[in-house]
């Protein structure tokens, strides 16, 4: 929905990390972050983040969330280490359109 949201980082032709971010008008929102899992810890990751959150910011959004399942440690230790708060909420949804 909001292509100038969805990032990609590559290293010549190739593909290295990419995240998908959204602003709601409300919240910005991350979702998808990823980096090469051959180029783990070198910094992919905090750059994609900073260019969601810098885009995020130029559209006046004032702060930014993301969902994490609980066990995963690595995104729980990447996120904390980037300075990123939990916080405690119900979560609930419901699917619209059948997943295929
Ligand atoms: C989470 C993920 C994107 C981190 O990417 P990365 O490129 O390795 O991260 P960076 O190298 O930019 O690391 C940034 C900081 O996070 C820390 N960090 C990274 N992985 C960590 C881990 N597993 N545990 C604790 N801290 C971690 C780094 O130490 C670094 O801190 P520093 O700059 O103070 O040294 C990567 O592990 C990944 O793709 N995981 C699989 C997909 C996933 O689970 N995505 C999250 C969905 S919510």
């Amino acid at each position: 929905m909001q292509p100038e949201l969805f990032l990609v980082a590559v290293d010549g032709d190739r593909i290295i990390g990419s995240v998908m971010a959204g602003y709601d008008g409300h919240r910005g929102w991350l979702y998808y972050l990823a980096s090469d899992p051959e180029r783990r810890g070198a910094g992919i990751g905090r750059t994609l983040v900073a260019a969601a959150e810098q885009r995020l910011v130029a559209m006046g959004c004032p702060k930014v969330q993301l969902m994490v399942r609980p066990d995963n440690e690595a995104a729980r230790g990447f996120y904390d280490a980037l300075g990123y708060e939990p916080f405690q909420t119900w979560d609930t949804g419901k699917r619209l359109i059948p997943d295929v």
